[in-house]
């Protein structure tokens, strides 16, 4: 799984058959207007896709693993190097960058000096998630050749299909490929794949939202197939996942409520303050249960300390002062800490400042340095029982969710039962986001609800939530009827175009990761199969 970004030679290395003929036409469509707005062909296309998560929400920033899936909805990035230096300011490049949605995401051209990307994070702009992208691919350019490095001009034409404000990750999708983009226009031949991801995660924060790394590493590790089982310590890693075959058969159905939900809009009181809410409850724990003076690891999270992090420090101390030999195992420390939680944080209405830096031993002003200054938050009391009882109960669930996947149903003939137990899980996980973690709405409530009656084993929100998408875990059988459920008691109330009712339930399959298509090699329509059929043009 790890190595190199993918070269494809052919759209069918990137796309399912059935997904092909679209995907031809709105490739040629993007390359025929690159032409015509730039007076040149393009020289490459980076593509990096959206995700679904199927269980694990709201727990990749506290460090506990995650399983998604890559979907066939995708950020392209179709660039040229070629770019005109005439008119570009002294000790400074080009960024020319225009998007096939022109009215809603116009064009710009950027002179950027030699030394530094600035991104105004205070403005909700389209091309900070592409300069955050590039802001990570020169540090780490900058690392392999030296500070001296001079980054290329670029010219760049962008088709995203991945819905923004979804809870597709449209955002990850953007700037892992923008990132990628970066780093093959100026030169490099190969592009490593956990290189890409771990910038892509650092680098998206950029835009004013303190993400976790879900989205990016199921951007850019995905394979067709599979889904992807990511975890963050020691160090990022994945692998595929496989779903048993059973019977009935299984399916995920994304389902959008059409409820837009920018993170970045909402962020002081929405996402970013659960990252806080979440560091700061790690912070607590480690203050009541630790001994005193106990500091918690710095780790990869985006406050640098994590509930992960007081988890493990908490059992390491434990079994050095019983002297045990023998670890407990990862559920049964989940479960403790879940109980552990529910006793030592037992103010349900949540802590102020002062509580919280009274325990601490720090004062407000210090609380506030190091935990509410990177992104500003609103909120006088931090909910830190719920969010950690969400948090240990949800990383449970993730790892009950894989012993099912790795034990197999044991009847093969009718497996419905299994297949509950695993709905069972992403139900669970749903109650949890609405009543624990506050992060679902009524419109997804109310999806849930529908599916489940119509015959779905699981239904739950899947990315950040406050809107966006659902995931159903549903019988191949019952696909028409749960669609036609959703149609008829949730879309008809909607005001929708035709384009977004025949969007608004798709059967999703693991789709694959990142890659870059070069079209210098091939002049002309895109190849879709130059392997078995003969090169097909469209
Ligand atoms: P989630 O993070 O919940 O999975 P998401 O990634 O779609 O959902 P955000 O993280 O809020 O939602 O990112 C959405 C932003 O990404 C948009 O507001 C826009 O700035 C940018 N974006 C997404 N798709 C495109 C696109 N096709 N063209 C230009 N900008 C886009
Ligand atoms: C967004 C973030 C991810 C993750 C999910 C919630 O998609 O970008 O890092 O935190 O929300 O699970
Ligand atoms: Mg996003």
């Amino acid at each position: 799984m790890a190595g190199p970004v993918p070269v494809a030679s052919s759209l069918s290395d990137i796309y399912t058959v059935d997904a092909i003929g679209t995907q031809a036409k709105r490739w040629n469509n993007l390359l025929a207007r690159f032409q015509t707005i730039y007076g040149q062909p393009a020289e490459f296309v980076a593509r990096s896709p959206g995700r679904v998560n199927i269980i694990g929400e709201h727990i990749d920033y506290s460090l506990y693993p995650v399983l998604p899936m890559a979907i066939t909805a995708d950020s392209l990035l179709a660039v040229s190097t070629k770019v005109a230096s005439t008119n570009t300011k002294e000790g400074h490049y080009k960024i020319k960058i225009a998007n096939v949605q022109d009215a809603k995401f116009p064009a710009h051209e950027f002179d950027i000096p030699y030394e530094a990307v600035d991104i105004d994070a205070t403005v909700h702009e389209w091309t900070n998630y592409f300069k955050s992208g590039l802001r990570g691919a020169l540090e780490l350019l900058r690392k392999k050749h030296g500070n001296d490095f001079e980054p290329k001009s670029m010219q760049i034409l962008m088709d995203g299909t991945v819905p923004a404000g979804g809870g597709l990750s449209s955002s990850a999708a953007f700037v892992s490929s923008s990132a990628l983009a970066v780093m093959v226009a100026n030169g490099e031949k190969t592009v490593d794949k956990t290189e890409l991801t771990e910038l892509a995660i650092v680098s998206e924060r950029a835009v004013g939202v303190n993400s976790g790394g879900m989205d990016q590493s199921a951007s850019v590790f995905s394979e067709r197939g599979s889904a992807l089982f990511v975890s963050f310590t020691p160090s990022l890693k994945v692998r595929p996942v496989s779903f048993p075959k059973t019977n009935p058969e299984l399916t995920f159905l994304i389902a959008q409520s059409f409820v837009t939900a920018d993170k970045f809009v909402t962020g002081p009181v929405h996402y970013n303050l659960r990252v806080v809410e979440c560091s700061l409850a790690a912070a607590y724990l480690n203050a009541v249960l630790n001994p005193p003076g106990t500091q918690l690891p710095s780790d990869a999270s985006p406050l640098s300390v994590s509930l992960h992090g007081f988890h493990e420090t908490y059992f390491a101390l434990q079994e050095h002062s019983s002297g045990a030999t023998k670890s407990k195992s990862t559920e049964s420390q989940l479960e403790e800490l879940v109980a552990l939680t529910a006793e030592k944080l037992d103010k349900r209405d949540g802590y102020t400042r002062e509580e919280i830096a009274a325990v601490l031993n720090i004062s407000v002003d210090e609380l506030n340095k190091k935990f509410t200054s990177r992104f500003p938050v609103r909120a006088e009391k931090f909910k830190l029982r719920q969010r950690a009882l969400h948090v240990f109960s949800e990383a449970l669930r993730v790892l009950k969710f894989m012993s099912l996947l790795e034990q197999q149903p044991t009847n093969t003939d009718d497996t419905s039962e299994y297949n509950a137990q695993l709905g069972d899980l992403l139900n669970q996980t749903q109650d949890s986001c609405r009543d624990v973690y506050e992060c679902s709405c009524k419109e997804i409530d109310e999806l849930c609800s529908i599916a489940r009656k119509a015959g779905s084993y699981g239904s739950r929100l899947t990315g950040a939530g406050w809107g966006g998408c659902s995931v159903h875990l549903v019988p191949a059988g019952k696909v028409k009827a749960v669609r036609e459920a959703c149609e008829r008691e949730y879309y008809s109330k909607l005001d929708l175009s035709e384009e977004q009712k025949e969007a608004a339930v798709v059967v999703s399959k693991p789709g694959s990761g990142s890659a870059v298509y070069l079209v210098d090699d091939k002049p002309g329509p895109v190849v879709v199969d130059d392997r078995d059929r003969g090169s097909e043009v469209y």
